[in-house]
């Protein structure tokens, strides 16, 4: 069988073994797929390991998505924009990065989720690998101004330039969050979550029909999407579908062949609830 696993610190409870499992049942294809813990300073190494032992594709995740960038032979237009790589694909000279965090965002909201996401006046939370990742698919999916917020600003200021719309993307600080107005979508794609140390919002930065959405899931998804439903959201969305849509866009990177979701993420939903 084919090797192929998912990258990050922490990665323990990753659901993505489960849900290439559960898609290779499903296709009849034969592989194995495990999570492989890497802080930043053995990823390098660890990633090299698993070419040598016949790794075939990668999944990586927080922290690493800037850097698997950086190790990339090759990368895709959409991974290109983004700076950022969340799947890999073992070639003759190396690996080659591509991203499917955002097209898997945008397939859950627009698609499962039944969001309009045009026009949409969009608060982008974070600056990060998981910030780079989405931001362009949401600029081509139609949202209307992007603004972005970030602990340090100067992350905030390069995702902007590298967006390279300066019209329609502004970099802003924290501190000045709460004199930007109402917005219709608000994505958190900060990691302070997990830390549970999640910085206090503005009530009104909600719009009467805002979608509140988080990249994450399970437990670090609680802070951010507690707030939001005490502020009155319309939506409140975690990342479990986005999670299961960009690992079947990865998943037909690698394989070929699109798996269908629906019944992997309601069986991650039901197991979760
Ligand atoms: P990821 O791949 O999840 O984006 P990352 O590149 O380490 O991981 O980025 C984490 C994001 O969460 C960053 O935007 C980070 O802000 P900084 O750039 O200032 O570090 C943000 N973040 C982490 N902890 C935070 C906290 N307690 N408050 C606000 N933002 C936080």
């Amino acid at each position: 069988s084919k090797h192929y696993a998912v990258f990050g610190h922490p990665i323990a409870h990753s659901l993505s073994p489960r849900i290439h499992a559960a898609f290779a049942r499903q296709t009849g294809i034969d592989l194995d797929y495990r999570a492989i813990d890497a802080p930043h300073e053995r990823f390098q190494t660890l990633l090299a390991e698993f070419a040598a032992a016949g790794g075939a594709g990668a999944n990586v995740t927080l922290p690493l998505k800037e850097q698997a960038a950086a190790l990339c032979v090759r990368l895709s237009e959409r991974a290109r924009r983004a700076g950022a790589v969340n799947t890999l694909v073992r070639v003759a000279e190396g690996w080659e990065g591509d991203n499917t965090d955002g097209s898997g965002l945008v397939r859950d909201l627009t698609g499962r989720q039944g969001l309009d996401l045009r026009a949409r006046r969009t608060l982008l939370l974070g600056a990060g690998g998981a910030a780079r990742g989405v931001a362009p698919a949401l600029l081509d999916a139609g949202i209307g101004d992007l603004f972005i917020v970030n602990r340090t600003p100067e992350r905030a200021d390069a995702l902007a330039d590298a967006l390279g719309q300066p019209g329609r993307v502004h970099p802003r600080y924290w501190d000045d969050i709460g004199e930007l107005g109402t917005f219709d979508l608000i994505v958190n794609a900060t990691s302070a979550g997990r830390g549970n140390a999640f910085p206090a919002l503005p009530v009104k930065l909600l719009g009467v029909r805002a979608a509140a959405v988080d990249l994450s899931y399970g437990e670090a998804a609680i802070p951010f999407l507690a707030w939001a439903r005490a502020a009155g959201a319309h939506d409140c969305i975690d990342g479990l579908g986005m999670l299961v849509e960009q690992a079947a866009d990865s998943f037909e990177r690698w394989h070929g062949v699109r798996p269908e979701t629906d019944p992997v993420y309601e069986a991650l939903r039901a197991r979760d609830d």
